[in-house]
């Protein structure tokens, strides 16, 4: 017990390091300004970006962790820059089935989505996650529903939390979706599979792929998405984050070995 401990201690202050750079590498942007303005004055101004939440509402999320998800979710939208021509926000939870909550063409205010996650109800069921992938590519990010045609070249993100194995097969269809075009970040949250978070989220993983100890800790992950969705280009990967991302590589199969000793 105590090893698994210090691997997800090691593993969130790596992830902490990531933050910390992230933070420190924004910072001159903003202060450049010649004022204090904070992190939270929106970076997202002026990014167009279409965003769908893919929530993991399984059994296995206690209630009062639901609600955890619920603020994160909320924070989040604190800083992105909703609006029809801007940010667009969809959201949807899945158990044994996918249930929408709201279409990016559904809501063209903040506070009609924050209303909405407020009545989100937990489906307390299976953990379906590959058929949520699936429909998120085909159905979410449909211009039907609300998504700007690729010719717009309009940036396409979806986040993906979620506390469980799958019931069903990740890999092929996550892949379908990113080479599509989106781009997925995945957060584990307590007894996730690694393997299944790798190979949901986009590369490089260190950008991406998120593991938390609980849904307590899933707050802290604010501020790195800050940065990550509003901060312009991911695919330029700073210099000073190569040291981590090889420590990550041979992490790994520790990191898995800490999962399974539970
Ligand atoms: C969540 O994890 C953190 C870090 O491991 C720990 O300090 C905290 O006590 C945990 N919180 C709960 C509610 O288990």
């Amino acid at each position: 017990m105590r090893v698994t401990l210090t691997c997800l201690l090691c593993f969130l202050c790596g992830h902490s390091a990531v933050a910390d750079l992230h933070s420190h590498h924004s910072h001159p942007a903003v202060n450049k300004k010649g004022n204090d303005t904070p992190l939270l004055e929106s970076p997202c101004k002026g990014k167009p970006l279409d965003f769908v939440f893919i929530i993991d509402s399984s059994r296995s999320v206690r209630p009062h962790d639901y609600e955890k998800v619920k603020a994160f979710i909320k924070n989040i939208l604190e800083f992105l820059d909703v609006g029809p021509e801007a940010t667009r926000v969809g959201l949807l939870q899945y158990g044994s089935v996918v249930q929408n909550e709201f279409f990016l063409r559904d809501f063209q205010r903040k506070s009609d989505m924050q209303k909405a996650v407020d009545d989100m109800i937990q489906l307390a069921s299976g953990t379906m996650t590959g058929l949520a992938i699936e429909y998120t590519m085909n159905v979410a990010f449909s211009e039907a529903e609300g998504a700007r045609s690729p010719d717009a070249n309009v940036r396409r993100m979806a986040m993906v939390v979620t506390d469980g194995r799958p019931q069903d097969t990740v890999h092929e269809v996550a892949a379908s979706a990113r080479s599509a075009g989106i781009e997925i970040f995945a957060i584990g949250v307590g007894r996730v599979d690694m393997n299944t978070l790798l190979a949901i989220g986009s590369e490089p993983h260190a950008e991406h792929v998120f593991l938390v100890a609980n849904f307590s800790q899933i707050e802290t992950l604010t501020s790195v998405f800050q940065s990550k969705i509003c901060g312009g280009e991911t695919t330029s990967l700073p210099l000073f984050l190569f040291p981590f991302l090889i420590i990550m590589v041979i992490m790994k199969p520790s990191i898995q070995d800490c999962f399974f000793s539970f």
